[in-house]
Parts: structure tokens; C-alpha cells; sequence
């Protein structure tokens, strides 16, 4: 019934987009089951528009619900076959880097949600602004997918400051290290030991004076 009610409003409001994004976590009922359900509908109704999710995985670390794992599995498995570009947000990673680079002693959702926005605003810029590469979700497909299954993106992000700081100048050999740093990526997997295909966005978000 909700799902009828939720596809009259998507045919409403998005019938002439040429993408969809979709932002759930996969450890509870509703962005995993629902979440997936949804997106599951909707390729079926558009099969020609992408579909990105941002995904957050769960983590031991920030909840310890036993049943998360299997909720988390279960909609993988589903993003596998519908989706096309998965920006995997991991709860894990996005603890570590609170606890370890921002030196928050007690991180709180609000620490973690300020990491996934930023990222999101970071992934999406080539987007939302005008430029050569990447500039719409089509584009950034053809460029990072290398098997329509492999579509899991995972992100580094440089600088990372903690909320109110402020930016340090920093030039650009040491942004682009710190991207590629196990300890920028938003996934708890270091890039150097996975031994599967990875697919890599990086964002680094620049002060307008320099
Ligand atoms: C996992 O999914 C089920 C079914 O959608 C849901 O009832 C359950 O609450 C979810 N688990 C957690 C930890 O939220």
C-alpha cells in the first residue's frame, strides 16, 4: 500500500529527471528493506534513468543491534542488481576518522552525519557546478565502472578538519596523499590490501581565496 501511495508521488515529482539519488543506511528495516524495495520499483518503471544511492553501512562500533549484519547483507545484494553507482559510507570509517584525525573523544551522529554531508557535497560537485568531467551521473559511470556490478565507490575526502576549525593551507602533493590515505576513506577497507577492482572518487573542497 505505502509503496503504491510512494510511486504516485515519484511519478509525479520526478518523471522528468534523468537520475535518481537515493540516501539510506543499510543496517536498519527502513532504508534497507523499504529503501531497497523502492529503488527496485523504481528501476522497473524507469529502466533508462541512473540510480546512485549514498549508502551507510553498519557498524559494531556506533550500534550493536545483532541483526544488522544480515539486514546490511541482504540489501547489498539488492543495490548489487538495481543500482548503478553505490557510495558506500561506512559507519566504521566515519567513527574512526572522528576518534583518530578529529580527536573527538565521544562522537555523536551529528559528528558522523557533518563527515557524510560533506562527502556528499563533495562526490556530487562535478554535479552541481559546471566542468569538463564527470558532469552528469552517466559520465561518472563510464568512468569509474569497469563491470556494471562492481559500482561500489569508495571515497576519500582531504582535508579533514573537525567542525569549526579552520582550513591550514595545504599544498596540493599533500592533499592528494592524504586522499589516497586508508585513513581518508569513508569504507574501513585500506586500498593497498583489497585485491578486487576499486573504484575511487576523491573531492577536496577548496577556499574560494585560493
Ligand atoms: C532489519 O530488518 C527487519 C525487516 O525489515 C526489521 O524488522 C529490523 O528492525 C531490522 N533490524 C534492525 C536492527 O533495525
Amino acid at each position: 500500500m505505502y509503496l503504491v501511495s510512494l510511486m504516485v508521488v515519484i511519478h509525479l515529482v520526478f518523471d522528468r529527471c534523468v537520475g535518481f539519488q537515493v540516501c539510506h543506511s543499510l543496517g536498519g528495516g527502513t532504508g534497507s528493506g523499504m529503501g531497497t524495495l523502492l529503488i527496485s520499483k523504481i528501476r522497473e518503471e524507469y529502466p533508462d534513468r541512473m540510480m546512485m544511492t549514498f549508502s551507510v553501512f553498519p557498524s559494531p562500533k556506533v550500534s550493536d543491534t545483532v541483526v544488522e549484519p544480515y539486514n546490511a547483507t541482504l540489501s547489498v545484494h539488492q543495490l548489487v542488481e538495481n543500482a548503478d553507482e553505490c557510495i558506500v559510507l561506512d559507519n566504521e570509517a566515519l567513527y574512526d576518522i572522528c576518534f583518530r584525525t578529529l580527536k573527538l573523544s565521544n562522537p555523536s551522529f551529528g559528528d558522523l552525519n557533518h563527515l557524510t554531508s560533506a562527502t556528499m557535497s563533495g562526490v556530487t560537485c562535478c554535479l552541481r557546478f559546471t566542468g569538463q568531467l564527470n558532469s552528469d551521473l552517466r559520465k561518472l559511470a563510464v568512468n569509474l565502472i569497469p563491470f556494471p556490478r562492481l559500482h561500489f565507490f569508495m571515497v576519500g575526502f582531504a582535508p579533514l578538519t573537525s567542525r569549526g576549525s579552520q582550513y591550514s593551507a595545504l599544498s596540493v602533493p599533500e592533499l592528494t596523499q592524504q586522499m589516497w590515505d586508508a585513513k581518508n576513506m569513508m569504507c574501513a577497507a585500506d586500498p593497498r590490501h583489497v585485491s578486487t577492482l576499486l573504484n575511487c572518487i576523491h573531492c577536496v573542497p577548496w577556499k574560494a581565496e585560493h
